[in-house]
């Protein structure tokens, strides 16, 4: 037996050798994609009517789509739960995690702390609750994040959420919240594994082209939550930005550029 295995453990040896990095050991044949985001991501979207966009993404693309949003989370839920950590110790190299948060990270931490708010800032500044939990910031969280899955060799794509209803008024407007600057400082922080997608835009852009009648009826409840018809809309509208921006993903996604409505931005 002893003369079987010595070669072997031999030719193990010269096989880690041979082998470039470990990048080419834990690279899947496909990759996998990841999303970690909030109720209007998630399926089952906010409840009864609704949906989330997670769910109509993989119509779109050519991988397997492993929706791990969780209604009611924000940048600083999502870390302190650990959820975070856990898709980092997930993913290898060549994976794709689509992060988007920011409808439950605003709000005050005084004097009520709903354990969501994140410190405003969109740098390294802290806050300390009245019960004296220390709080950081959205780009602070996601910075983290996105270094923990990056230092795996997955990319990190930093999408700015979707906005609340644009047509709620009758006239269809769209300014972007300060998450969407947030959300660039954390790409520019993380560096070249990260990338952008200006989802907040693309979906105005095409909500109010598409009119108030058609968008009104996209939020059944609230002015956050869309249903099934209108998350398939806020689906299409992130992969329009992908493929706008030939973003690392869009080389597996099935449509053209000009096949998905709406413009380049
Ligand atoms: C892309 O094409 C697939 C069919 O191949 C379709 O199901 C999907 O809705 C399309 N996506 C967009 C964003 O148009």
């Amino acid at each position: 037996m002893k003369s079987f295995y010595l070669p072997l453990s031999a030719a193990l040896a010269t096989l880690s050798i041979a082998l470039p990095t470990d990048e080419a050991i834990t690279k899947r044949a496909t990759p996998i994609v990841y999303l970690a985001g909030d109720s209007t991501m998630a399926k089952g979207g906010g409840g009864t009517g609704t949906e989330g966009w997670g769910v109509y993404l993989p119509y779109s693309l050519s991988l397997t789509v492993v929706n791990d949003a969780i209604g009611g989370r924000s940048a600083r839920s999502y870390t302190d739960e650990g959820r975070f950590t856990t898709l980092a110790n997930t993913v290898v190299s060549g994976d794709f995690v689509i992060i988007e948060f920011g409808h439950n990270d605003g709000g005050s931490l005084t004097p009520t702390d709903n354990g969501r708010s994140d410190c405003v800032g969109s740098g390294d500044e802290t806050c300390t609750t009245d019960a004296g939990v220390v709080v950081q910031t959205y780009p602070t969280y996601l910075t983290n994040a996105a270094e923990l899955m990056t230092a795996k060799g997955a990319h990190v794509i930093i999408s700015s959420p979707t906005p609340d209803n644009p047509c709620e008024t009758g006239t269809c407007s769209y300014t972007p919240s300060r998450f969407t600057g947030y959300c660039e400082i954390v790409v520019s922080n993380v560096g070249s594994l990260a990338s952008f997608v200006d989802h907040g835009q693309y979906l105005a852009n095409r909500f109010i082209a598409l009119g108030a009648t058609t968008v009104d009826a996209f939020y059944p409840n609230d002015h956050t939550h869309t249903s099934p018809e209108g998350a398939a809309i806020v689906a299409e509208q992130f992969v329009k930005g992908l493929l706008c921006a030939d973003n690392p993903l869009a080389a597996y996604v099935k449509n053209t550029t000009a096949s998905v409505a709406g413009s380049c931005i």
